[in-house]
C-alpha cells in the first residue's frame, strides 16, 4: 500500500481536464470492514459527509470542503461572474456550519473565497473556477507538505522501543493522506527507529480502534489497542514514553481543542511525568480565539451514546451529554510538532509567527507606526 491514503480528493470527470468533477472521499464510516469511496456530486452532499463523518478529522474536512465549493460553482451561469461571488459567499457560508469546533474548516473555506475576491474585477466564471479549483488543489497539496515536515520533526524526539499512546484518529484518514499525530511513526520507522504504538479506542464513536488501529495494521505497524479508562494504568505500568495526538483547533494561548478523552490523558500524563506532545500544521491555529473558552465544542446526537449500530445500550428517555471535543489546557501541552519544528512553552509567540497573516499584519502595524512617528518628527 501507498504511504499516503486517498482520504479526499478530487475526481475529474472527464481525462486530462479538472472541471467538471466530484469530491471523492474513503467512506470513513465503513471502516475497517470495508473500503469503500463515495463521490460527492453537490455541496449538500458533502456538507452531510462532513456532518456525519464519513470524511473526519481537522484538516480532511476543510479539504474536502474547500473541493465542495467547486461542485457547487461548476455548474454557474457563465455570463454571471458577480451572481457567482454571490453564490460562492453563500457556498462558504453553508459548508462552514457541517461542524464547529476543526477550525480548518473555516480556514479553507475563507481561503477560497479570499482567492476568488482578490482576483481583478470583470474576470469570467470560467477564469475564476480555473482559479479555485487550482486553490483547492493548493491547501491539498499544502497539508501533505506540511504532514510530511511534521513527521520529520516529530520522528526526532522518539526512540527505538519507546511506547507511545494516541488518542482518536490523526492520521492519514484525517488529513490528505499522511497525518499528523501519526506521521511522526511514519517517519520514524522510514528511519528503522520502531517504536510501540498503543492506541485509545476513543469512545464514543470509536475513531481509535476502527480508523487508527486500521490504519496503522495497513501500514504494517503492531498495534495495541486498549479503551480509554486503561491509559493512566498503563502509564502507571512503565508502558507509555510518550503521548501524541491531534488538534481541531489551537487557541492563540496554547489551549487546545480535541477529541473527547484528550483532557484526561493530558491530566494522567503529567501525573506520570510522562509527555504530552499535540502535533498539528499551522491551518489548526486561531489567534482569533485568545483561549479555549472562545472555541465552541460540538454536542453531537444522543444516539451516539444510546445506540450502537441501531440497537439500544441505554435505558430509555436517559439524558445523555455528548460533547465531541473538549479543551485540553496549555499548561498540560509539553509541545507542540508543527511543521515549523517543536514548539515548547511559552507558546504564545511562537503559535503567533506560525500564521503568516498575523506576522504580515504585524509587519504592516509597524510599518504604519513606524512612518507616524516619523512623521510627527
Ligand atoms: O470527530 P473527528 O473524528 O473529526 O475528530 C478528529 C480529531 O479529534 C483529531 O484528533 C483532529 O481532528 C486532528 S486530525 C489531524
Amino acid at each position: 500500500m501507498s504511504i499516503v491514503f486517498e482520504t479526499v480528493a478530487w475526481a475529474p470527470r472527464h481525462e486530462g481536464r479538472d472541471l467538471p468533477g466530484a469530491v471523492r472521499i474513503l467512506d470513513q464510516t465503513r471502516l475497517p470492514n470495508e473500503t469503500e469511496f463515495l463521490l460527492l456530486n453537490t455541496p449538500e452532499e458533502v456538507w452531510d459527509a462532513i456532518r456525519r463523518l464519513a470524511v473526519r478529522g481537522a484538516p480532511a474536512i476543510g479539504i474536502a470542503a474547500a473541493y465542495g465549493l467547486i461542485v457547487g460553482l461548476q455548474d454557474a451561469d457563465r455570463d454571471k461572474p458577480v451572481d457567482f461571488l454571490h453564490h460562492l459567499d453563500h457556498l462558504v457560508h453553508y459548508l462552514g456550519t457541517a461542524r464547529p469546533t476543526a477550525v480548518n474548516l473555516n480556514w479553507a473555506l475563507e481561503r477560497m473565497r479570499a482567492a476568488a475576491h482578490e482576483l481583478e474585477p470583470g474576470l469570467t466564471v470560467d477564469v475564476l473556477l480555473q482559479h479555485l479549483i487550482q486553490e483547492a488543489h493548493h491547501i491539498r497539496e499544502e497539508d501533505l507538505a506540511m504532514s510530511h515536515s511534521i513527521g520529520e520533526h516529530g520522528a526526532e524526539l522518539l526512540r527505538a522501543g519507546m511506547g507511545v499512546l494516541t488518542h482518536c484518529n490523526a492520521g492519514g484518514l484525517a488529513t490528505s493522506g499522511f497525518g499528523t499525530a501519526l506521521a511522526p511513526l511514519y517517519v520514524a520507522r522510514e528511519r528503522q527507529i520502531h517504536v510501540r504504538v498503543f492506541v485509545d479506542e476513543t469512545r464514543p464513536l470509536l475513531q481509535g480502534s476502527r480508523l487508527t488501529a486500521w490504519e496503522l495494521q495497513q501500514k504494517g505497524f503492531e498495534v495495541t489497542l486498549l479503551c480509554d479508562s486503561a491509559a493512566g494504568h498503563l502509564m502507571r505500568e512503565g508502558k507509555i514514553d510518550m503521548v501524541i495526538v491531534g488538534a481541531d483547533r489551537v487557541a492563540a494561548n496554547g489551549d487546545v481543542a480535541n477529541k473527547i478523552g484528550t483532557y484526561m490523558l493530558a491530566l494522567a500524563a503529567r501525573s506520570h511525568r510522562i509527555p504530552f506532545f499535540v502535533a498539528m500544521p499551522s491551518s489548526t491555529i486561531d489567534l482569533n480565539a485568545p483561549t479555549g473558552r472562545a472555541i465552541e465544542i460540538e454536542e453531537r446526537p444522543a444516539e451516539e451514546l444510546t445506540e450502537w449500530n441501531g440497537v439500544v445500550v441505554a435505558p430509555k428517555g436517559v439524558h445523555v451529554c455528548n460533547p465531541a471535543f473538549e479543551i485540553t489546557p496549555h499548561q498540560l501541552v509539553t509541545g507542540f510538532i508543527t511543521e515549523n519544528g517543536v514548539l515548547h512553552a511559552p507558546f504564545a509567540l511562537g503559535l503567533k509567527d506560525m500564521v503568516p497573516q498575523a506576522v504580515e499584519r504585524e509587519r504592516s502595524e509597524e510599518h504604519t507606526s513606524e512612518l507616524q512617528s516619523r512623521q510627527s518628527i
